[in-house]
């Protein structure tokens, strides 16, 4: 799953996201959310407004106004969490203004620190984890009458399936659906199925059902969310077996099908693939349907393979160019996409440099890039001395992100004089007299305004670019 983004921008994440929306009950409470970290968080923020308004809360973009303000944490790395704390700083002066707002986190933050924030250091007034946001009308009361609002229980079944979420924030054409929640793979580096939980698979019943409620009303994209979208199984056992009693039984591939066949106007994207479960059954699917996008973020953490067994990847260097190769033997066009860390624990700068040479093998379209940072309970945090200095963690990832600067470039300059499939998305962030949406590859298209409006399809020449944005006009 793509985050934070502290080195490169995206423009879904890293700042935070605030949101707006009615509720169902007119109680004339308001609720603000601030959202950081992965699309799931962004997700799961949607569910949370859906549920607190059958609570009664209208949410709203001014803090200042909410009698609830709650954010939705990220814990991935340690400026991750700065971040967050230097906001409740700022909420603490709010409260001394509204002594009543009541001030929650919810997500991954939430998890890992449990009661910390509310006891210890006293920053919040409630904390719940991602599979306590069921309890969150309940945990508001709580503050009220005085008791301690804490739910960080993790599910191994919770899905929050038959929740509509309250789409917040959106441009109304794009939306993401949760297929997945948990992760059960244990990167020795990462924290997430520490603040996630176990990996469990979301009804594909439910999963189409929204696809079609959100094309119903005028959505042309959806993104299929989970930590590693290749292990979705329904009625399946992780040995590949049925579970009985034998309903339908559903793998990832299968589910795309489904959701592609929901209409062909409706485009599907996925994220994260994890390239020791991507086979070769999805890209025959993405093949076969022309409404999922050319597109496939496959991180690779490292091109070293001594490295990816020490981070517990489960892949080496060949497996994964293998992988890459089968991309491209089935969509040659297909974008590609990583996340890449440098500076993990005991890598050497032979080691740094097989990245080097796996990125200039590879050519990645866009990646995700950060140095290492330990996180408390990881397998790394318990096994492995966080021995490379940080100096040196920064000139390597310096070095992994101008090299990837140029790949980026010259991927964009390869898309000039060709033409693209492009969503319109809206207007340009920077004239109203421009309009944006993404080609197949995922890649942001910039063009001058004609007739056409957000949710059409339009077919773009590209006539310039930088390495993040195409530039171009609508070919009629
Ligand atoms: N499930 C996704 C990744 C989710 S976290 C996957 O398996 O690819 C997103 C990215 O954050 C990871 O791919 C990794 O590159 C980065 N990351 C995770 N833990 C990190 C850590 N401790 N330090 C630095 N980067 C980290
Ligand atoms: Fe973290 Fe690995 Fe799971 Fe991704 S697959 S969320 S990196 S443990
Ligand atoms: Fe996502 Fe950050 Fe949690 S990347 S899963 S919000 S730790």
């Amino acid at each position: 799953m793509q985050e934070t983004k502290e080195l490169l921008s995206d423009d879904r994440q890293g700042e935070p996201v605030m949101m707006d929306q009615q509720s169902d009950l007119q109680t004339g409470k308001k609720l603000y959310v601030e959202s950081y970290g992965c699309q799931m968080n962004f997700s799961d923020s949607e569910i949370v407004a859906s549920i607190m308004s059958k609570a009664g809360y209208e949410t709203t973009r001014i803090a200042r106004e909410a009698d609830v303000v709650l954010l939705n944490t990220c814990a991935i790395r340690d400026n991750a969490e700065q971040r967050v704390r230097n906001r409740l700083s700022q909420f603490q002066i709010e409260k001394k203004r509204n002594p009543k707002m009541v001030v929650g986190i919810l997500g991954c933050m939430a998890e890992r620190l449990k009661a910390q924030l509310l006891e210890e250091e006293k920053l919040v007034d409630l904390v719940a984890g991602p599979d306590a946001y069921r309890d969150l009308p309940n945990l508001v009361t709580e503050v009220g009458t005085g008791q301690k609002a804490v739910n960080v229980l993790l599910s191994r079944d919770e899905t929050y399936a038959e929740i509509t979420p309250v789409r917040l924030d959106s441009n109304g054409v794009s939306a993401f659906i949760s297929i997945t929640r948990g992760c059960d793979n244990m990167c020795s580096f990462c924290v997430v199925p520490f603040t996630r939980g176990r990996e469990r698979s979301r009804d594909p019943k439910s999963i189409v059902a929204e696809a079609h409620d959100l094309f119903d009303r005028g959505y042309r994209e959806v993104t299929l969310l989970g930590q590693n979208v290749d292990s979705y199984r329904w009625n399946i056992s992780k040995k590949g077996e049925v579970i009985e009693p034998k309903d339908e039984t559903v793998n990832f591939a299968q589910l795309m099908d489904k959701v592609a066949l929901v209409n062909p106007l409706l485009r599907v994207r996925f994220s994260t693939s994890h390239p020791k479960d991507m086979l070769d059954d999805v890209l025959e699917v993405m093949a076969k349907h022309k409404n999922i996008c050319e597109y496939i973020h496959l991180p690779v953490q490292s091109g070293n393979s001594d490295v990816l067994s020490k981070m517990n990847r489960g892949y080496t260097r060949e497996w994964y160019l293998n992988r890459i190769d089968a991309i491209r033997k089935h969509m040659p066009a297909c974008g590609i996409s990583t996340d890449i860390i440098s500076g993990f624990c005991g890598e050497t700068e032979e080691q740094h440099q097989d990245t080097l040479t796996l990125m200039n093998e590879v050519k990645y379209d866009f990646a995700y890039m950060f140095y290492y940072s330990e996180r408390p309970k990881t397998l790394a945090a318990r096994k492995y001395e966080d021995d490379v200095p940080v100096e040196e963690k920064k000139r390597r990832l310096s070095a992994v992100i101008h090299l990837q600067n140029a790949h980026s470039l010259a991927s964009n300059k390869k898309a000039i004089g060709k033409t693209h499939d492009v969503l319109i998305e809206g207007d340009s962030k920077r004239s109203s007299e421009m309009q944006c949406g993404r080609n197949t590859q995922n890649v942001m298209c910039v063009f001058p305004k004609l007739a056409y409006k957000k949710g059409d399809y339009v077919t773009v020449l590209a006539k310039d670019c930088t390495s993040a944005t195409l530039i171009g006009e609508i070919a009629e």
